[in-house]
This record gives structure tokens, sequence and C-alpha cells, in this order.
């Protein structure tokens, strides 16, 4: 048997212990990125094999909080992508502000950046007061600096350029003060939002939402996790309902491409028909 061969054989052990132990599925990971962040895992932690992680897994929780943080990609920034807030300031709002109220899903929230641009747009637009967000992910370290909104002061040249390019109607210095090396942003900015632990690989449906906002998540998901939580949002969705998805994914061969209509084809923003 060539070593390739094994080595997939151990994967596959190393994923099925996972679930088998703490319930986290990462058996439809795309396979290929998977393999690249064991790899790492392995050069970091001095191991040759990934069949000597699997032990360890079974009897310590820290490792395998360590060994989930390292799968889970959190890069964000706040206003990434500017030209996607900019469609959301011309395309989303108009529709959010002839509604009563907002029930917002936030799925893979990673460190909160992101969900705090949205809060900002929501509050310049005079949405914040009818919004109620859920912000959700499966990485509690990451969900645990979203909850604080503490912030490095160096990325903070950067998050104002994005925040004007996309179009912000007042300084972004309004929205946090500075600390020694690090940004507080504003406590005004979490209320009515909840953070909240949530597996798109396990969990189900979070209530009806009117918009549902999942950027950058599902690319590292294969074909039958993408449909899976499709499903998921889709059950989510009410009638007229929007959903947010990344630059690089989309709703083609979901299988519910009849169902939406594209409102920005571009920065792949969805209505529910
Ligand atoms: C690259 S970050 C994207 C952050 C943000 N949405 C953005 O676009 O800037 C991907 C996030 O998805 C989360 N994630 C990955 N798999 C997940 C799963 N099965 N359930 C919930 N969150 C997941 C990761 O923990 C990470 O925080």
């Amino acid at each position: 048997m060539l070593m390739k061969e094994i080595e997939k054989i151990e994967l596959d052990l190393l994923l099925e212990c996972i679930f088998l132990r703490y319930g986290y599925d990462f058996r439809q990971y795309a396979r290929a990125s998977m393999r690249r962040r064991v790899q790492e895992f392995l050069e970091r932690r001095n191991h040759s094999k990934i069949s000597e992680l699997i032990p360890l897994l079974l009897y310590d929780e820290t490792f395998f909080q360590d060994l989930v943080h390292h799968f889970s990609i959190t890069v964000t920034e706040m206003f990434r992508d500017p030209d996607f807030f900019h469609a959301f300031r011309q395309k989303i709002v108009p529709i959010l502000q002839k509604q009563p109220f907002i029930k917002l899903w936030h799925a893979g929230c990673a460190t909160g950046e992101e969900i705090y641009s949205v809060a900002i747009v929501l509050f310049e637009e005079n949405l914040a007061n009818k919004t109620i967000t859920f912000a959700t992910d499966f990485n509690n370290r990451a969900l645990h600096q979203a909850k604080e909104a503490i912030y490095e002061l160096g990325l903070i040249k950067k998050f104002t350029k994005n925040y004007q390019d996309s179009g912000g109607k007042g300084f972004f210095s309004d929205y946090y003060s500075a600390q020694y090396e690090s940004v507080i942003l504003k406590h005004h900015l979490k209320d009515n939002i909840t953070f909240a632990h949530h597996n798109l690989a396990n969990d189900g449906v979070f209530g009806e939402m009117n918009l549902i906002i999942c950027r950058n998540v599902m690319i590292y998901f294969d074909k039958n996790l993408q449909e899976r939580v499709f499903r998921i949002f889709d059950e989510s969705l009410a009638k007229g309902g929007i959903l947010c998805l990344g630059s690089r994914e989309s709703l083609q061969f979901s299988g519910l491409e009849d169902k939406y209509e594209a409102i920005d084809e571009k920065q792949k923003i969805f209505r529910k028909r």
C-alpha cells in the first residue's frame, strides 16, 4: 500500500475520532484543505504521523480545542470587501427599512469584526433599534473575542479605510476608544447581538430570520455539507428574506437557484421569492 493511501486512512480515522468523541463533524470539509491544516498542525507539534494525534485527542480535551482552533480559519476584518457593504447599504437597507423588525443570523462570525461592521451600518441607517442579531460560530475562542470586541490598534488604519470605501456616513473613530495597543468598540454596537455556539455541520435551524449573512465559511465545505447548510438557511429564512454569501460562494448547484432571485449577483446577495 502506498504511503499516500495509508495517510488517507489515518485522516479518515482522525476525523471519525473527532466526530465520535466530540461530535464535531469535519468529515465533510474539503479534503485538500483539511489535509493541509492537519499537516501544519503535525509540524507545529512535532509529530510525524496523523495517527499519533488520535490518543491525544481521545483523552485530552484541551488538545482537541487547540486542534479545532487550528482547523477553523478565522481570517476576517471590519468592512471586509467594502463593495459588499456598499451594496448592503444600497440594496438591502431599503428592503429592511420597510420591515417592522429584523431578525438577523450571522453564521461563522469568527472574532466579530464583520457583525460589528453590519451593526455600524444598521446604526447609521436607523435600523439598529428594530434588529435582533444572533452571531454564531463553532470556535469558542473566536466567539469569546467577538463578545469582548477588543482589537489590535494596528488594524484600525485598514478598518478605517474599508469603512470609508464602503460609504460610511460618519467617522470610524466614533465607534471605538483606544487603550494602549488596543481599541474597544463602543458598547452600543453590542446591543441586541447574542453571540452563541452553533455548528453548521451538526446543529439545526435558528428560528425564522429576515436576513442571513454567511460569508467565507462554506468555501471550506464539500458539496454535501454545503447542501446541508443551504437547506438550513432556506428553512430559516422567511419569505422575502435575504441571504448574503462570500465572493467565492454561490447558490449555483445548491438546489435553491429557482427559489431565490439575485439582488446583486456580484456581491452574492440573494432574496427568497
Ligand atoms: C474565514 S472566517 C469568516 C469570517 C467572516 N464571516 C468573514 O467573512 O470575514 C470562517 C469562520 O467560519 C467558522 N466555521 C467553520 N466551520 C464552521 C462550522 N461548521 N460551524 C460554524 N462555524 C464554522 C470558523 O470558525 C471561522 O470563524
